[in-house]
């Protein structure tokens, strides 16, 4: 039988959630997906009124299905973590069994098992703000929302993920170099995650023999980014402009390795990669898809 995937953090179709569902769905696998509560409601009538059509097709001409969507917030694990502002809220009281631990169960009640686990899903309240300006609160909701979210999906999807099969997420170099504009704690937020890339991999490999890798993705203009005015920023600033600051800038970096400026597809084709039997010798790796941006010392 085909393999099936579960792709947390889908809303639209310009991110790189939909990307990799694409990549797996033309590689035969069936597609669950999570979407945030607040955006499912758009998300779900786009799709029934064929607003993604076009970005549905597969490389034989078909259109991707999706198998089922569920409701899902990645920041709370079960129901008594909820608080009741948050329950009562019109936007999430029309969904139920969101939480973490509910969507693992639904998902094993409808399917039984998955394969593939994609966590292609961030947030920081605070990213605009330096990190010497951001607060304890927004520090430690960044890292809640786009790190501790994976180990909390692998946690409690693991027990219904087939032997042999394989997670993913994604990354920014911010965690590891200076990207100005990347505040709020959610460069912490992504050194936390690819170290736990690492420890997950022992430990989700030597328990179930399932592998856990992370791409580190390119810039790309999702809703997510744009959001954030992350993009525009790095779009915005010329090289001139940065040194003549004495910053260090990212910006330029679209243009180092003279490839291309989008990875989108390629960041969906590395994750069917990494979820495939090819890559079955490969866990606890940070894989750059990046157009090699990270291999840059100075933009030029
Ligand atoms: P996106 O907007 O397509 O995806 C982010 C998704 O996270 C959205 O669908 C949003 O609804 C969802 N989300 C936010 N909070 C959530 C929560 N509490 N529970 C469940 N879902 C939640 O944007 P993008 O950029 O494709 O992001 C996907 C991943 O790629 C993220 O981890 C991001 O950090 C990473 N990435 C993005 C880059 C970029 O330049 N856009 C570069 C490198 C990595």
């Amino acid at each position: 039988r085909g393999k099936r995937a579960f792709i947390a953090g889908i809303a639209d179709d310009n991110g790189y959630g939909w990307a990799i569902a694409k990549s797996l769905a033309a590689a035969g696998a069936e597609i669950l997906v999570g979407t945030w509560v607040p955006a499912l409601n758009i998300f779900e009538t786009s799709l029934r009124r064929g607003k993604f059509d076009e970005s549905r097709v597969l490389p034989d001409g078909s259109l991707m299905e999706i198998a089922k969507v569920y409701p899902l917030d990645a920041v709370f694990d079960s129901p008594e973590d909820v608080p009741e502002d948050v329950k009562t809220n019109k936007r999430y009281a029309g969904s139920s069994k969101w939480t973490v631990k509910e969507v693992a169960e639904s998902v094993k009640q409808d399917f039984g098992t998955i394969d593939i686990l994609v966590h292609s899903l961030a947030n920081g309240p605070e990213v605009s703000k330096p990190l010497l300006e951001t607060s304890r609160k927004g520090y430690l909701a960044a890292i809640s929302a786009s790190s501790y979210s994976f180990v909390s999906l692998l946690r409690h999807f693991l027990p219904i993920i087939n032997p042999g099969g394989a997670t993913i997420s994604l990354t920014y170099i911010a965690s590891e170099r200076i990207i100005p504009g990347y505040g709020g704690g959610m460069s912490s937020a992504k050194a936390a995650l690819e170290s736990d890339t690492k420890v997950l991999a022992f430990e989700a490999g030597r328990k179930h023999k399932v592998r856990v890798n992370t791409i580190s993705a390119g810039p790309l203009g999702s809703r997510a980014a744009k959001a954030i005015g992350f993009i525009d920023m790095m779009i915005n600033y010329s090289l001139e402009n940065a040194l003549g600051k004495g910053v260090i800038c990212c910006l330029y970096c679209f243009r180092v390795s003279n490839l291309k400026m989008d990875q989108t597809e390629e960041v969906g084709n590395t994750a069917a990669f990494l979820a495939s039997p090819l890559a079955s010798a490969v866990t606890g790796a940070t894989v750059y898809v990046d157009n090699g941006l990270n291999a840059m010392g100075v933009g030029v």
